[in-house]
């Protein structure tokens, strides 16, 4: 039998954390866990999260995995796209997501540009989230195209996740639609999805693609899959933070599920600080020093 990468083996028994989700232990979750579950059949859920605040939340829900995502660019930095995120964002708020939480796994996000030269390329980049962010482990997109990239990390002792279907970096080419519709686009997804396993990836995230086909590709994988806009059948979901608790200002995508309104709530906690103000009622004598 051919020995795994050490990223795909999972823990002794004796190391596990009794679930992901929610799971009590003192360490942080490890690549090796979500191997572990998988082999269980345990789903998980993963959020987003860009700031120590945020991210302490979701580490003290319960949440096992927390990306970096380079979704910030669209939800943090103000821009349209992914793409002009940059290595010095992801750094910064990589390390603030790492400060911010104690049990969960922070996977960092390499950005446009910081990976697609080649491995060296990718080394430096991933090497510089690992020691300065102090994240556990990173993603990069796509499957073939990035192999020589996801090898040379994992042999580098870097954990790798890899993302297939719509791949938001390729905006330019892919535009935002269904990925892997079709019978031959099917078995390229397949195939993708082998190929990162094999070059030693520990998960595969599956954007907005088919359910039958992310289901398919979840079956012929050992390593986990991870779903957004993929049905129900992989291993994981992972939703951004914002859409999922109702901050995002305008449209969200249909496969999102709102879990809370924030943005009724700060509007309505901003609006009655303001009318306090304009009333003389804040602040009042408790919040008063003499
Ligand atoms: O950047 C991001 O948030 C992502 C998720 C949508 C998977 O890549």
């Amino acid at each position: 039998m051919t020995q795994l990468p050490a990223a795909q083996q999972p823990p002794r028994a004796a190391d596990q954390p009794k679930a992901l989700y929610g799971g009590a232990g003192t360490r942080r979750i490890t690549v090796r866990d979500l191997l572990a579950a998988k082999e269980r059949g345990e789903k998980w859920p993963m959020l987003t999260a860009y700031d120590a605040m945020t991210a302490s939340v979701f580490d003290e829900a319960g949440i096992p995995v927390l990306l970096v995502g380079d979704s910030m660019g669209n939800v943090h930095l103000g821009y349209d796209t992914t793409v002009p995120v940059t290595m010095d964002h992801m750094a910064m708020l990589a390390a603030a997501v790492v400060r911010g939480t104690r049990r969960v796994l922070v996977v960092g996000d390499l950005p446009f540009g910081s990976y697609q030269e080649g491995p060296v390329q990718a080394l430096r980049s991933a090497t510089r989230l690992v020691k300065e962010a102090g994240v556990g482990a990173v993603k990069l997109e796509g499957g073939e195209r990035s192999l020589a990239q996801t090898e040379t990390l994992v042999q580098a002792g870097i954990p790798v996740m890899s993302h297939l279907g719509l791949t938001p970096q390729s905006v330019h080419t892919l535009g935002y639609r269904v990925q892997g519709r079709g019978d031959e686009a099917a078995h390229r997804l397949v195939r993708d999805a082998k190929a990162a396993e094999q070059a030693g990836a520990f998960a595969v995230v599956l954007e907005l693609v088919p359910a039958e086909v992310a289901a398919e590709v979840t079956r012929s994988l050992h390593i986990p899959t991870i779903g957004i806009g993929a049905g129900p059948d992989t291993d994981a979901q992972v939703l951004v933070w914002t859409d999922m608790a109702g901050l995002t200002n305008g449209k969200v995508p249909r496969f999102t599920k709102q879990y809370a309104d924030l943005r009724a709530t700060l509007t309505t906690a901003a609006q009655s600080f303001a009318s306090d103000v304009l009333s003389g009622t804040f602040p009042a004598e408790e919040h008063t020093f003499h």
